[in-house]
């Protein structure tokens, strides 16, 4: 299934309670949560207290993405707080497997991230344990930024593998998604979509129902 996982990093956070129920009115199935602690990447979002207040305003699943150095430290946090998936960036483990099951150990869905220039082949050996793959399509930090054409050749290369296998595998995709290229990223093998500016940006439940009229064609 196709499931679209608007990020409230492109939120006016003043108003973030209406804006996540609105797009749960629009039927956006996951919320996207970026928590940037300013060492793995160069800027800080906002972090348990923000996800723990959100949690009674939908819900919907809250796919937590985790851009922070060792996020082993803090699983037993973010579970507390809401999440129900969580992805970590492969480049910011040490241990990369003992943090994935530690996430599955608290019965939650685990993903695993990495960063355009980081090949899929650094994943592979723990496809077998997550329930979903986050490619960054942009190098993680901001919103609003461009999507670098070539991180779609990992996500074909990515579908390649996992059908290989005979995985049931999310693929998801963050960074530089609009109307325009969705289809695209479809195409390449996605089935997680990740959109902060293009959801955010205008009517959130128009453009909502605009992604999702992708997603379910
Ligand atoms: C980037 C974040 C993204 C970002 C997406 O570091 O992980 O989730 O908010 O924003 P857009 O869709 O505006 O590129
Ligand atoms: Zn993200």
């Amino acid at each position: 299934m196709n499931c679209l996982s608007p990020s409230i990093l492109a939120a006016d956070f003043k108003t973030l309670g209406e804006q996540i129920r609105q797009l749960d009115e629009a039927g956006a199935q996951y919320v996207h949560i970026d928590v940037m602690d300013g060492a793995y990447v160069p800027s800080i979002s906002f972090g348990m207290p923000v996800i723990k207040s959100i949690r009674e305003c939908t819900d919907r699943m809250f796919d937590v993405h985790l851009m922070i150095e060792e996020p082993i430290r803090y699983i037993d946090d973010f579970v507390e707080a809401g999440a129900d998936i969580i992805t970590v960036h492969a480049e910011a483990c040490t241990h990369l497997d003992r943090t994935i099951d530690e996430i599955k150990a608290k019965g939650l869905l685990a993903g695993v991230s990495i960063n355009p220039a980081t090949p899929v082949s650094e994943i592979v050996p723990v496809l077998e344990k997550v329930d979903m793959v986050l490619i960054m399509t942009v190098n993680p930090g901001f919103g609003g930024q461009k999507l670098i054409p070539y991180t779609l050749d990992k996500v074909r290369e990515l579908k390649r593998i996992v059908d290989q296998k005979g995985l049931k595998v999310d693929i998801e995709v963050d960074g530089g998604v609009t109307l325009e290229n969705v289809e695209q990223i479809l195409d390449a093998g996605a089935n997680v979509i990740v959109a902060g500016s293009a959801v955010f940006n205008g009517e959130i439940e128009e453009n909502v129902h605009r992604f999702l009229h992708v997603l379910n064609s």
